[in-house]
């Protein structure tokens, strides 16, 4: 059996310093506020903290524009200060990982400063230029809403230079060895300082071949096989995660082979969507039919698994048809849309309905992979869809229901808080068995005490004829190979009430409650049965 890796079985955090404590007082969330609520964090019973970017950064695209790899943006606080988070972490056993953006750099990056000004520049090189604009036509374009070309003219170095995002971030010439050896240094910074490894975004986009549409080119692969050689011969064990928002047949390859390994964790882009779909439609055919078709991973690898992030809910991975369906569904008004997806918090996006809420964590919890909680889920924060972007997904944490939600003395916040915290807050949420808190908590502890569910394999289990054979139950088993039974998970992913015969009698992990026989499923109804 492969052997049972920290990352296999762990769930992970995702926080937003900016958002999430202001110790200094200037509205922005920093390291030392994030040291405070470390106890929030591990009191959810997650194993792991994946830190967005923290570098010194315009925040155009907050922070996913690096003007420098090996330093801390000024509003978070000092080098000193994400050391203390670190120990302050890993002192209550919860790893870190940060955010390494290896596609691109802040158009203030000095590497860019100085590309732009001298075309003799040894930087030049660090960038991808043209003098017409027209190459690698057939890349698309990612953030649809607003760039109209991969290819933006810069006045200064009179040509034009390639970007896959906003034209504010440059890409990367990873044809230059350079760069390779630049981001090496960058990744040993923060390894050597002790960080348990990276979130590796936006790899499929490395490099750029005329005639392709410039992702995942086998460049590219050999490039990530480098670099996990590297973290292999000097960081042993330093954990890489791919953030590749990809078809499974073309995120398969980011694991590499046992001889070539790329990177040891893949997040499931396709599952995401078709989570809510199935919940929408009451119908479980979308996820079995993603998971069908998702293929064998390599042995001590591991998917990763969400219900949303900091994005929006992306729609790239479903069909034309399904993606003006689901923005029907989700995403009635214009301005809920972004690019391709919607950019809705969670709670919203589900009617504020407990019931939804529980059965997609319910589901997610209990699906293979190893699952992420993005920051203020936990509490069924909602969003301000008035804020540009995807701002209004990433607004300050709401602890209590004192003065900016008890996130910052500032007058001014770096975007408002969310109208609702004097109602939805952790504070007000810990008393109550049945908050979203206390339910966050119940679910991962539910889960991470039983091994099947952390490790074990999955198989469907029929719903026949006497349950309806209806497409709304959606049953699996998830069981150790040396058990028989495991844990049956059992969802009514509809609005009306469903059965289910079961063989024998079992325990619900979830509610505590004996079920035998022909049992009744409550709409929007979440087992898990031991
Ligand atoms: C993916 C990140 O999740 C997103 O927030 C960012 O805008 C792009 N990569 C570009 O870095």
């Amino acid at each position: 059996m492969a052997q049972n890796y920290w990352y296999n079985e762990s769930v992970f955090y995702e926080l937003y310093i900016r958002a999430y404590c202001d110790r200094d007082g200037d509205g922005h969330g920093d390291f030392r506020g994030a040291i405070e609520k470390l106890d929030h964090i591990k009191s959810l019973g997650v194993d792991c903290i994946w830190v967005m970017p923290h570098y010194p950064s315009p925040l155009l695209d907050d922070g996913y524009d690096v003007a420098d790899y090996v330093n801390i943006h000024p509003d978070y606080g000092t080098l000193d200060d994400f050391k203390a988070f670190l120990a302050a972490a890993h002192a209550r056993g919860l790893k870190v990982i940060t955010d390494m953006v290896m596609n691109h750099t802040s158009d203030r990056h000095p590497w860019f400063q100085a590309a732009r000004q001298d075309k003799n520049s040894p930087y030049r090189d660090y960038y991808v230029w043209s003098d017409t604009g027209t190459e690698y036509a057939d890349a698309r374009i990612i953030f649809l809403d607003t760039e109209l070309s991969n290819w933006t003219y810069d006045e200064v170095a009179g040509q034009y230079f390639w970007h896959r995002f906003y034209s504010s971030q440059p890409d990367l010439n990873y044809d230059n060895p350079k760069v390779h050896e630049e981001m090496f240094d960058a990744m040993r910074f923060w390894l050597d300082m002790g960080i348990d490894g990276f979130r590796v975004d936006a790899i499929p986009y490395l490099y750029e071949r005329e005639g392709t549409n410039c992702e995942n080119l086998p460049e590219t692969h050999q490039f990530l096989q480098k670099m996990r050689r590297m973290i292999d011969s000097e960081y042993p064990g330093a954990l890489l995660i791919a953030e590749a928002n990809q078809w499974p047949r073309d995120l398969l390859p980011y694991f590499g082979t046992p001889e070539a390994p790329e990177f040891q964790v893949c997040f499931h882009f396709p599952i995401m969507p078709r989570l809510y779909q199935a919940v929408k439609a009451g119908e479980k055919t979308p996820i079995v039919d993603i998971l069908n078709d998702t293929p064998q991973k390599p042995a001590g690898t591991q998917w990763m698994t969400f219900l949303r992030n900091h994005d929006e809910l992306t729609l790239e991975m479903v069909t034309p048809e399904v993606r003006q369906w689901m923005w029907e569904q989700y995403a009635p008004e214009p301005r809920m849309r972004l690019n391709m997806g919607i950019r809705r918090r969670l709670l919203p996006l589900l009617d504020s309905d407990k019931r939804k809420w529980f059965l997609l964590h319910a589901l997610f919890l209990s699906l293979p992979g190893a699952p992420i909680i993005y920051y203020g889920d936990e509490i069924g924060m909602g969003d301000n869809i008035w804020l540009p972007d995807r701002h209004g997904c990433r607004t300050p944490m709401q602890w209590d229901d004192s003065k900016n939600a008890g996130f910052s003395d500032a007058d001014k916040t770096y975007f408002p808080v969310h109208a609702e915290y004097a109602q939805v807050n952790v504070a007000a949420q810990e008393a109550d068995p049945q908050s979203y808190l206390n339910l966050t908590r119940a679910l991962v502890r539910a889960r991470q005490s039983q091994p099947a569910l952390r490790r074990g394999e999955m198989a469907w289990v029929e719903v026949g004829q006497e349950s309806g054979g209806n497409t709304a139950v959606l049953a699996y088993r998830r069981f150790l190979p040396d058990e028989s039974e495991g844990v049956l998970c059992l969802f009514n992913l509809s609005d009306r009430p469903q059965t289910f015969a079961l063989h024998r009698e079992r325990v619900d992990l979830l509610s505590g409650e004996k079920m035998a026989g022909e049992v009744g499923l409550r709409p929007f109804a979440a087992h898990w049965l031991v």
